[in-house]
């Protein structure tokens, strides 16, 4: 076995507000799947005198056709797998009884264990083929089924975070946990067992499936329970912690009555030591100023999930102040709140709900500076950033994914925008005809590649997908498997 060296067009995000296009790029990934270097711009006639400065002489080099970019791995930052089965169902719900009505009642037949892992094989291969390398996972609060879900992404080669809801009230008799104790004995549980089953190959790198500790929100979790939570995260600073937050008015106010004591809901979470840099809040819809602030100096992350906001008519995330303010975001599904597994999916309605927050709030676009997110557009840059480096960030896992750079892990997709992907004509190329000689024309290409493959796309054009340098999914892998 040696390096892999891959050759052709690529696009890497590289801030909020930019990213490279890079038609001719020149990367290798050593066997580990980490990546050992990259030279942005090698013209083919100049290929084996770079190769020979590397050291490789007759190497194989993987070239990527035409019609073909690669791109890092989308990072969902949000979504509970055993609601895919509920998927496109319940929007004529709100959040509190769209839980009681759908998805309580969904959650609950997943302590059959033979039911668990059925849904969850079908559903963690069809993630994996709709682009995402990086999956924070909410399961049910059954240890079992959630060891199953644990094992499936570990079997299929998936990187995410995977977590048993804590729910110890305010929940259906058939759906809760009957004590404190149990609720802390299982996540630890939990805990041990997904350990057990991904150690870190790598000594710089931490294993592809990690545990979370997941509080389901702080309705659902007794005082008692948040505290010995809270306990349990301080003993595991590593640990991330997952949980949501200010997403629709009557659950908000349904906390506050639940916690007079807080100051808001983010003080709830903050009182018990849940707000640390590797938190991540699902939602922040209706956040105060305060609660921002708050958000900030813990250094949490915000996953923001857009099509769930507008589908379970929660509101729209003011997710462009928050950038603002320098508050870490990603996006999220939130499956089946979202009625999309798809990170492309998210980017689209992202896209469309800061088109709503610049139209409601008209005189604030004009006025700000080029760093100022709020009550703008997100470009097609920060939506690429938000679904990779951002949710990398929100993960706490921005040294090693989210973007290409040498000793981050090769987390990739292959994105075919040729015709025989099936769904043709979308991409600027007249079928058949050759690409423009020069790399200035090719920059120009895949930049409208990116734009369309994100608004036009889906998963017939995600043709591989590696995690860790390891093909794990897609469409040309499902072909072969
Ligand atoms: N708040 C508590 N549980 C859930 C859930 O499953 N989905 C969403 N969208 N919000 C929640
Ligand atoms: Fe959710």
């Amino acid at each position: 076995m040696s390096s892999v060296v891959y050759y052709g067009a690529v696009v890497n995000p590289t801030s909020l507000t930019s990213y490279s296009t890079l038609p001719r790029c020149l990367l290798s990934v050593d066997t580990a799947g980490t990546i050992e270097w990259i030279v942005e711009t090698v013209e083919s006639h100049e290929l084996q005198d770079v190769l020979a400065t590397k050291g490789l002489v007759d190497v194989h080099v993987v070239e990527i056709p035409d019609g073909m970019f690669i791109m890092p791995g989308f990072i969902d930052t949000h979504t509970h797998a055993p609601q895919v089965p509920n998927i496109g169902t319940g929007g004529q719900y709100e959040l509190l009884g769209w839980l009681e009505h759908i998805t309580f009642p969904m959650e609950a037949k997943f302590a059959d264990s033979e039911f668990a892992r059925k849904a969850y094989t079908s559903v963690v291969r069809r993630i994996i083929d709709s682009g995402t390398t990086t999956c924070c996972y909410y399961g049910t609060v059954h240890l079992e089924g959630t060891k199953i879900l644990a094992d499936i992404v570990h079997s299929f080669g998936q990187r995410a975070f995977v977590g048993k809801c804590n729910m110890n009230r305010e929940s259906p008799p058939n759906y809760i946990e009957p004590s404190v104790a149990i609720s802390v004995q299982k996540t630890q549980d939990l805990i041990t067992y997904i350990r057990t089953l991904s150690k870190s190959s790598i000594p710089t790198q931490e294993p592809l499936v990690q545990p979370i500790i997941t509080p389901r929100f702080a309705i659902t979790c007794t005082d008692d329970l948040l505290e010995a939570l809270g306990e349990l995260a301080a003993a595991e600073p590593t640990v991330r912690i997952q949980t949501h937050i200010a997403e629709n008015r009557s659950e908000i106010e349904f906390t506050r009555s639940l916690f007079p004591f807080a100051p808001h809901y983010a003080g709830v979470y903050d009182h018990f030591k849940l707000l640390r840099k590797n938190t991540i809040l699902a939602h922040a819809v209706h956040m105060s100023n305060e609660e921002l602030d708050v958000v900030k100096t813990r250094q949490s992350g915000i996953s923001h999930c857009p099509t769930s906001n507008f589908n379970l008519n929660s509101g729209v995330a003011p997710v462009g102040e928050y950038l603002d303010r320098g508050i870490k975001v990603g996006l999220g599904t939130d499956v089946s709140g979202g009625f999309s597994i798809s990170i492309l999916n998210a980017i689209q309605n992202a896209s469309i709900a800061s088109k709503v927050c610049a139209f409601q709030h008209p005189g604030h676009t004009t006025a700000s500076s080029p760093s100022t997110f709020a009550n703008k557009p997100l470009t097609v840059a920060t939506l690429l950033y938000l679904a990779t480096m951002g949710g990398a960030a929100v993960c706490d896992l921005d040294n090693q994914i989210g973007s290409f750079a040498r000793g981050k892990s090769f987390d990739a997709l292959f994105i075919n925008v040729s015709n025989a992907a099936g769904n043709p004509s979308l991409w600027g190329l007249i079928n058949g005809a050759p690409l423009p000689p020069t790399t200035e024309e090719r920059k120009v290409l895949l930049d409208g590649w990116l734009e369309r493959f994100f608004f036009c796309g889906d998963d017939r054009n995600i043709d591989k997908v590696y995690i860790q340098g390891r093909l794990v999914g897609g469409r040309s892998f499902q072909a072969k498997n």
